[in-house]
């Protein structure tokens, strides 16, 4: 789906287009789909959302899909329909100028849902260099909104359990080259969880410190490209 700020919905080139990826199965109480909403408001320019809970993506179906065609061996022959879905995704990755993506921690990890848009995006050879020097998404902007039910900054008792974020820096940061901020909203479980009510107020500042801090980051992105 596109959606235009202000009047247009049309595409055009002058205003900056930003992909909109949520992953949260929380619906109206994620945090995640909250901060993702407020970088989308503060965005001057166009969005294109894919709502990867809502419409989730088949799991990767043909490991050969991980390779450019060229790098395939002759009896590798993915199904044409996973390779136009790989397509579309790709292309849609390609023709946007920056990305946001909402991933709240699951089991110390991402969304199954999120998992899968990167493996289809994370190709050799196409989005990878890897026999050419081609890194067609080098320095796109990727802004990750990370929503996590207890606290992992330094010095907290869970710190360095985080698996949500580094790997979504190491596909698309490292192996592709995108230019990756990452924001977290902590302690979001802790009006659900009475052991955890003392940190509600720490809780309720964390979030809005990400709130200012996606709204500063968006205007100050899509001002700048
Ligand atoms: C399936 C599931 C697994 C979760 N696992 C963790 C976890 O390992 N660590 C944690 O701190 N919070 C965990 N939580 C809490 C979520 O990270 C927290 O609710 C967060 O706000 C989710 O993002 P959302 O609000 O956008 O849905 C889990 C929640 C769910 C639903």
């Amino acid at each position: 789906m596109i959606t235009g700020r202000g009047s247009s919905t049309k595409r055009s080139r002058s205003v900056p287009t930003l992909l909109r990826l949520d992953s949260s199965a929380a619906g109206r109480k994620s945090v995640s789909r909250e901060l993702t909403g407020v970088f989308t408001e503060a965005w001057r320019g166009e969005v294109v959302e894919r709502d990867l809970h809502a419409s989730p993506l088949p799991h990767l179906p043909d490991a050969a899909l991980h390779y450019a065609p060229r790098l395939r061996t002759g009896d590798e022959k993915p199904g044409a329909a996973a390779e136009r879905l790989q397509e579309q995704l790709v292309a849609e990755l390609l023709a946007v100028d920056a990305v946001v993506i909402g991933a709240p921690m699951y089991n110390w990890s991402i969304p199954s849902t999120l998992k899968a848009w990167l493996d289809y995006v994370h190709v050799l050879g196409t989005t990878v260099p890897f026999d050419t020097q081609d890194q067609p998404l080098a320095g796109k902007p990727v802004v990750v909104l990370s929503s996590r039910g207890l606290e992992y900054g330094p010095g907290t008792p869970d710190e360095g359990k985080d698996h949500t974020l580094p790997p979504i820096v190491q596909i698309l940061g490292v192996s592709m080259g995108m230019d990756v901020t990452a924001l977290v909203a902590d302690l979001t479980l802790a009006e659900r969880l009475p052991p955890l009510a003392p940190l509600a107020g720490k809780a309720r500042d964390s979030l809005a410190a990400a709130h200012e801090q996606a709204r500063e980051l968006a205007g100050k992105l899509s001002g700048a490209l």
